[in-house]
């Protein structure tokens, strides 16, 4: 008999996952079927972060939420980064969770679901060559990770914590993956680490050292992939040969994360980022030297310990000098077991918040600006989501969200479409070929 499973993802594309192998896993080997009601689930599963305090906080409220829910002898699981660094603590807040399963422990899920309080949250265990079972949320774009943890220790960050060191996953793992998953359909693969452009560095096995570039280069041989792209590249690693083969590779999308943190030499030298502002100004210079088409996100951090007004300013100067098309940003949130947890130059509360504002305002208005070139222009949409009110979407080469009337016949489906109506996420077109 089938059992119901209700899973509750949050933080980033490698949770979301790690949640599908999670849901591959009780598939096959427990007769698991997911489901979106949590009072009809024998299994409910959170799939944590723990990258800044907030979400943390949620989740003892979210845990008596579900346990006041769930059926009587439904089991309650707390998975992911949080699960790593919280570990016991979490059952002796909340006696009434069944299991906790850190982020690099995730192959062991049908073990701890037949354990009474099982906690597993080795950050050492190698899963980087376990062959997981099968399930993707999309049919049409595949996540694929290429390794596991991260080796930086940037000073603010949990994830080394909770993830442990950086293995890559073994190159014929990877291409045997993305082939299976465009035999399934899907002409866009998604690739994911915490720093992928520094992929090669340590395998778990004897294996041939491949890097990042040549990575890309051995996937887009691959007939029926149509895109790449990729997620998080570090700036420290953008050398000349990967912008270059970014640059001429026809099945690369041509839009870039470049996670700058600060614009400030002084702060990203407290944050151990291991580049300046120089580099990464120069990095932006060449990349769109080289393809001036493409689209660059970030992520930014306000108000790191010790960040003076003029160091901001430095932030805002790189905001207005590379025009980024999209931007995460963040006030910063110390974290346990960091080294910038121990830093006592504390930037004042209003005073972030303040910084924050002034940050996303000219985002926003930056953004204004460059939407109006979009109007009237073409772009080939791959459409993956069908909306409400006969909308489907999808997203273009540059990753701007596109919108068109039209019916599920698009999804899975290359379409060329001309922008009529800008939106600040999202952009409306119709079809034309
Ligand atoms: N590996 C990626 C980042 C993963 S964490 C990289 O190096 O870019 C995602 C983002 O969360 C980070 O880029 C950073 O902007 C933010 N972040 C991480 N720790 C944080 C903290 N302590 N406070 C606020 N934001 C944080
Ligand atoms: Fe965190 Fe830095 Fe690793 Fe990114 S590179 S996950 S910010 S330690
Ligand atoms: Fe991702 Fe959050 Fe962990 S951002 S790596 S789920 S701490």
């Amino acid at each position: 008999m089938t059992k119901k499973l209700f899973i509750e993802t949050l933080g980033c594309a490698m949770n979301s996952r790690d949640s599908e192998h999670i849901i591959a896993e009780l598939r096959e080997k427990e007769s698991y079927e997911t489901t979106d009601d949590i009072k009809d689930a024998d299994l409910i599963i959170i799939n944590t972060c723990s990258v800044r305090e907030k979400p943390v906080a949620k989740l003892f409220s979210e845990l008596g939420v579900f346990n006041k829910k769930r059926k009587p002898d439904a089991k309650i699981g707390v998975c992911g980064c949080t699960a790593s660094h919280l570990g016991e603590e979490i059952i002796k807040k909340a006696p009434f969770v069944s299991f906790v399963l850190g982020a690099r422990n995730v192959s062991k899920i049908t073990e701890v679901l037949h354990k009474d309080k099982a906690v597993e949250v080795d950050i050492n265990y190698d899963e980087s060559e376990f062959a997981f079972n099968d399930f993707r949320t999309s049919p049409y774009k595949a996540y694929i990770n290429i390794s596991i943890g991260c080796d930086k220790s940037c000073t603010y960050c949990i994830v080394p914590m909770t993830r442990g060191d950086e293995i890559s996953i073994p190159t014929e793992l990877i291409l045997r993956e993305t082939q299976k998953a465009v035999e399934n359909g899907a002409k866009e693969v998604f690739l994911l680490g915490q720093n992928v452009n520094n992929y090669g560095r340590r395998f778990s096995g004897e294996h041939e050292k491949v890097n990042f570039t040549e990575l890309l280069r051995r996937l887009s041989r691959i007939e029926g992939l149509e895109r790449i792209r990729f997620t998080s590249p570090h700036p420290f690693h953008m050398d000349d040969e990967f912008i270059e083969e970014f640059a001429k590779n026809q099945k690369i999308c041509k839009s870039m994360h470049m996670p700058l943190q600060s614009g400030s030499s002084k702060v990203l030298k407290d944050m151990k980022r291991g580049y300046t502002k120089e580099w990464f100004l120069n990095r932006v210079e060449k990349l769109r030297a080289v393809c001036p088409e493409v689209s660059l996100s970030t992520d930014i951090i306000v108000a790191f310990p010790g960040e003076s007004e003029e160091e901001f300013e430095d932030t805002l100067d790189v905001m207005r000098q590379v025009r980024f098309d999209q931007i995460f940003s963040f006030k910063y949130s110390p974290r346990p077991q960091t080294e910038a947890e121990h830093f006592t130059d504390i930037v004042d509360e209003d005073v972030a918040s303040n910084r924050l504002t002034i940050l996303q305002n000219l985002h926003t208005q930056i953004l204004d600006e460059k939407n109006q070139t979009h109007l009237g222009k073409v772009y080939r949409v791959y459409f993956e989501d069908l909306n409400q009110d006969y909308f489907v979407s999808g997203r273009s080469d540059n990753n701007l969200v596109i919108k068109v009337k039209g019916s599920d016949e698009l999804l899975g489906k290359f379409r060329d479409v001309k922008i009529t109506q800008i939106g600040r996420t999202i952009l409306t077109g119709e079809l034309v070929g």
